[in-house]
């Protein structure tokens, strides 16, 4: 079979893409190795920049999220028992975000693409797995993959796009003597919890404390979505949902006696930290998209939103292609990319380093942490500064 497009990964980045192509009426095919299921109700992120909320919108797919997203103005940091309010709209010129879980993205989009297949668009092929990408630098790239029964197909393209994640196939492609990649990891994780509370706050609490970060965060105006630092390697199972709350509490206690709200826990999950970049994010026909080129630590919670805007920079940079023959767009996607994720790279790294205790470090990294916090909470700049990277950084 052939086709313009092949996307590899049916995460946000995959889906989104196949969407925008479909709206610009370029053909793509989409291979995903699980099932509808696995990726509709995989856990992860939670905050949608305004610029991934209006490209939701633009595509068709922002019917329920403008139902039920719910629209965050700040965040607040805890620290030293207090909290401090950061706003965003009074920062950045009306800018806010959007608490819509990745699940919700995934399953609209899915939605959409069921019905653009049965409209006469090539299947979403779940439980497709892709092997290798060939001939990437050729004029004709191909997806090698493997159907459920174990089955072997090629599926020729003019374009391949890696939206495989981290643990994909695609990176693979860019011989390694062009490749170079960047990396860092910590010596902690998240413990993430699902909790049927309703949100102790109406804002997000990014909380510094001496026994470790904690995040407040929530699903919805009935669901509760908090994390806790953990040591690496750490076992959910090893915390009794009771104890999970209890360190919450002890984490973030204020001076003014407001309390954390407990409930029945349905989900706990832990996730390590990573920084990650692959330069360059594309290789000949070969383009690489969302976590196959880029990783992020969650705290800031970039991940999803640099995935969109991988995606966003592709598809404008194909509909220039076939609007004017140029490939001018598609020859700088990695550059342009580029300069977008070194920005969420270091804005993550930054939250993650202000807000974590690292084991390794010293009492001086403790006050560090705390003059930075500070700094921010009582600098206009630096507010601003904050609440410029935390509501996105805008395309090239
Ligand atoms: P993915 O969502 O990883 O999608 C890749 C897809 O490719 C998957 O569906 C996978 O099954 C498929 N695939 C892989 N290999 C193949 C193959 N060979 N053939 C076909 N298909 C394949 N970000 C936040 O902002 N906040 C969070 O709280 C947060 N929590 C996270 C928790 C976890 C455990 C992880 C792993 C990530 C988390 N992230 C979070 C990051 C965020 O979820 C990702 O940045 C986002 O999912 C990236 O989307 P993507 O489409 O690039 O990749
Ligand atoms: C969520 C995750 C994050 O990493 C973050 O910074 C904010 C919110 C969440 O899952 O709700």
């Amino acid at each position: 079979t052939k086709t313009t497009v092949g996307i590899l990964g049916a995460g946000p980045a995959g889906l989104l893409l196949a969407r925008l192509l479909y709206v610009a009426g370029i053909e793509c095919v989409l291979l995903e190795a699980k099932d509808r299921a696995y990726v509709e109700h995989r856990q992860r992120a939670g905050i949608l920049e305004q610029g991934t909320v209006d490209a939701l919108r633009e595509c068709g797919a922002g019917a329920r999220l403008d139902k039920e997203g719910l629209v965050h103005h700040g965040i607040e940091f805890l620290f030293d028992k207090e909290r401090h309010a950061i706003g965003f709209p009074e920062l950045t010129g009306g800018r806010t975000v959007m608490i819509y879980a990745q699940t919700e993205v995934c399953k609209d989009l899915i939605e959409l693409q069921v019905s653009a297949a049965s409209a006469g668009a090539p299947p979403l092929l779940f439980e497709t797995s892709a092997l290798a990408v060939d001939g990437a630098n050729s004029p004709n790239p191909s997806i090698r993959y493997k159907t459920k029964d174990g089955a072997e197909h090629t599926l020729s393209c003019e374009y391949v796009v890696g939206c495989d994640g981290f643990w994909g196939v695609a990176r693979a492609a860019i011989p390694e003597e062009l490749s170079k990649s960047y990396e860092r990891t910590y010596p902690f994780s998240w413990l993430g919890i699902l909790a049927d509370v309703p949100p102790s706050n109406e804002d997000l609490i990014y909380a510094r404390h001496p026994r470790g970060f904690t995040l407040l965060s929530m699903r919805s105006s009935t669901v509760s979505r908090n994390y806790i630092q953990v040591p690496n390697d750490t076992d959910a199972n090893d915390w009794a949902d009771e104890e999970i709350w209890d360190e919450i509490e002890r984490r973030t206690e204020t001076k003014d006696g407001w309390k954390v709200k407990r409930g029945p826990i349905t989900q706990k999950s832990v996730t390590p930290m990573r920084s990650y970049v692959h330069e360059p994010m594309s290789y000949g026909r070969l383009f690489l998209a969302g976590d196959a080129a880029h990783i992020v630590p969650p705290t800031g919670a970039k991940g999803l939103n640099l995935a969109v805007g991988d995606v966003i920079t592709f598809a404008n940079a194909i509909k220039h292609k076939v609007a004017t023959g140029s490939e001018e767009k598609l020859q700088k996607y990695s550059d342009n990319c580029l300069r977008r994720v070194w920005q969420a790279e270091r804005f993550s790294y930054d939250m993650t380093n202000m807000l974590h205790t690292d084991p390794n470090e010293s009492e001086f990294v403790d006050k560090l942490q705390i003059a930075r916090l500070t700094r921010i909470v009582t600098n206009k700049a630096a507010a601003t500064d904050t609440a410029q990277a935390y509501t996105g950084f805008p395309l090239d």
